[in-house]
């Protein structure tokens, strides 16, 4: 981990939890790792758990994989328990990375004592998600993430790392994508209305980052946020 003095790590509240929220493809989980190295929040990313948990072949993995394949969310229920199994011994503020992606988690985020501080929404359209996504290329082993044109390996093909191949997902196929972000529009938008709601009630902060600009001006905007 990179080490930053105190001035610049400290985030705004000690134990911020804070929720990304976005269509796929919009930089999330680039920017969450961002603010795990700044700030030291612990990433929970349901995206990678749910992988894992595919390749380990246990019994969710089993559940899960053709849910992901093909685009479509994982039940509630599901979701819900392991986001609240993972935080409850938790000291440290978290970085929600594609979770809460229905109010009906939300809601159970909520019902599960997890307050949130900050909702940072990155906007992209759509025909830049589709690019993004094609593109994207990611090393199984550790989750690490590429990008074929804006952030390509030292060598073609293979991990900085480790040397290994990298792949490309198999739900960033481009009719994949499209279908996730349909799902996107139906089932995870409401969640917008939900924060801005609680926004305008004084119980979140709700920011809105366009995503389309390059990876250090978001960084930018997004810690400036944190810090505010
Ligand atoms: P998940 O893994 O959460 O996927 P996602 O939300 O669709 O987000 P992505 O990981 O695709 O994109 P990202 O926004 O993190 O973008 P990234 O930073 O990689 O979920 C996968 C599946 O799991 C779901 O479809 C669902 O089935 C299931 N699931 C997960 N959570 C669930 C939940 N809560 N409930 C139910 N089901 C759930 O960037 C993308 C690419 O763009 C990369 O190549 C990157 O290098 C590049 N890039 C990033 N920023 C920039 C930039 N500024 N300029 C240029 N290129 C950039």
């Amino acid at each position: 981990m990179r080490v930053y003095s105190r001035a610049l790590r400290e985030p705004r509240e000690a134990f911020m939890n804070i929720i990304l929220l976005g269509p796929p493809g919009a930089g999330k989980g680039t920017q969450a790792q961002y603010m795990c190295e700044t700030f030291g929040f612990r990433q929970v990313s349901t995206g990678d758990m749910l992988r894992e948990a595919i390749a380990a072949g246990t019994e969710l993995g089993e559940q899960v994989e053709s849910i992901l394949s093909a685009g479509d969310l994982v039940p509630d229920d599901v979701i819900i328990r392991l986001v609240l199994e993972l935080v409850k011994a938790s000291t440290t503020g978290h970085l929600f990375d594609g979770v809460p992606r229905t109010v009906a988690q939300a809601e159970g985020l909520r019902e599960g004592g997890v307050p949130i501080n900050l909702v940072l929404e990155f906007t992209l359209p759509d025909q830049l998600v589709v690019e993004r996504l094609g593109g994207r290329r990611v090393h199984p082993g550790s989750g690490r993430v590429y990008h074929l044109q804006h952030r390509p390996p030292r060598s073609a093909g293979v991990d900085d790392v480790t040397g290994e191949p990298i792949v490309q997902r198999p739900d960033d196929r481009e009719d994949t994508v499209r279908a996730r972000l349909s799902v996107y529009r139906e089932q995870t938008m409401p969640l917008i209305d939900y924060y801005e709601r609680a926004a305008a009630d004084g119980l979140v902060r709700y920011v809105r980052i366009s995503a389309d600009d390059n990876f250090a001006a978001i960084r930018e905007q997004v810690e400036s946020v944190v810090r505010d």
